[in-house]
C-alpha cells in the first residue's frame, strides 16, 4: 500500500480512539440510529464542511454536497436525498447553503471553460441570466460574484420548495422548512438570506418576489 495515505489511517485511528476517551458511547448510539434533524445541501468546496461550521457531530445532519450547491429539477440524486430526508429521517430544516467567492459560481459568471463541469454550471448561468439587469448595476466583479452566489442559494431554495417531495410533505402538514444561508470563507459566519419557506403559500410568494435583496454583497 502506497505510504501517502498513511497520514489518513492515523488521523482516522486517532479520531476513533479519542472519541471513544470522551465518550464511551459514542458509536454505540449512532449505530441504533441516526436522527438528524437537518438537511444540509452545500457545495463540494472542500473549504465548507458543513458538520463544523453549524457545530453538529455525526448524526446530526445529513449531508448531500455538489460543485455550486445546485438542486436541479430532475437530478435524481439531489431527489433521492431530499425524499430519504424528508419521508424517512423527518427532517425539520433542509439548509440550502452556498458560499460567497464560489469557483463554480465565479466559472459561471466568467464563462469559463472547465470541462464537462461547464454543462452542470450552466444552471448557474440561467440564473445569472434571470437577474441580468441587478447583477449589471453592482459596482465591480466581486460584488456580481457575491450576489450571484446569493441568487443561486434562492433559486436553489425555490428548487427544493418546488419539488414533489415538499409538495408533498406541506399538502400533509409535515412541518419541515427550507433556508437559505451563504458560507464567508474569509470569517467562517454564515449569513441568512431571510428566503426560510414554511408552505407551500411561502413558497408561491418567494417564487412570485422578483425583487431579491442582497446581504453579503
Ligand atoms: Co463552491
Amino acid at each position: 500500500m502506497t505510504h501517502e495515505l498513511q497520514p489518513l489511517f492515523d488521523n482516522n485511528q486517532n479520531w476513533s480512539v479519542s472519541n471513544q476517551q470522551s465518550d464511551p458511547d459514542f458509536f454505540r448510539r449512532l449505530l441504533k440510529q441516526q436522527a438528524p434533524r437537518y438537511l444540509w445541501i452545500g457545495c463540494s468546496d472542500s473549504r465548507v464542511p458543513a458538520n463544523q461550521i453549524i457545530g453538529l457531530d455525526p448524526g446530526e445532519v445529513f449531508v448531500h454536497r455538489n460543485v455550486a450547491n445546485l438542486v436541479v429539477h430532475t437530478d435524481l440524486n439531489a431527489l433521492s436525498v431530499i425524499q430519504y430526508a424528508v419521508e424517512v429521517l423527518q427532517v425539520e430544516h433542509i439548509l440550502v447553503v452556498g458560499h460567497y467567492g464560489c469557483g463554480g459560481v465565479t466559472a459561471a459568471l466568467r464563462n469559463k471553460q472547465l470541462g464537462l463541469v461547464d454543462n452542470w454550471l450552466r444552471h448557474v448561468q440561467d440564473v445569472r441570466e434571470r437577474y441580468a439587469a441587478l447583477l449589471d448595476a453592482l459596482p465591480d466583479e466581486a460584488a456580481r460574484i457575491n450576489a450571484l452566489c446569493e441568487l443561486n442559494v434562492r433559486d436553489q431554495v425555490q428548487n427544493v420548495s418546488r419539488s414533489s417531495v415538499l409538495r408533498d410533505a406541506w399538502a400533509r402538514r409535515q412541518r419541515v422548512a427550507v433556508h437559505g444561508w451563504c458560507y464567508r470563507l474569509t470569517d467562517g459566519l454564515v449569513t441568512d438570506l431571510h428566503v426560510s419557506l414554511h408552505n407551500q403559500h411561502e413558497a408561491q410568494a418567494l417564487q412570485e418576489d422578483d425583487n431579491p435583496r442582497f446581504f453579503g454583497v
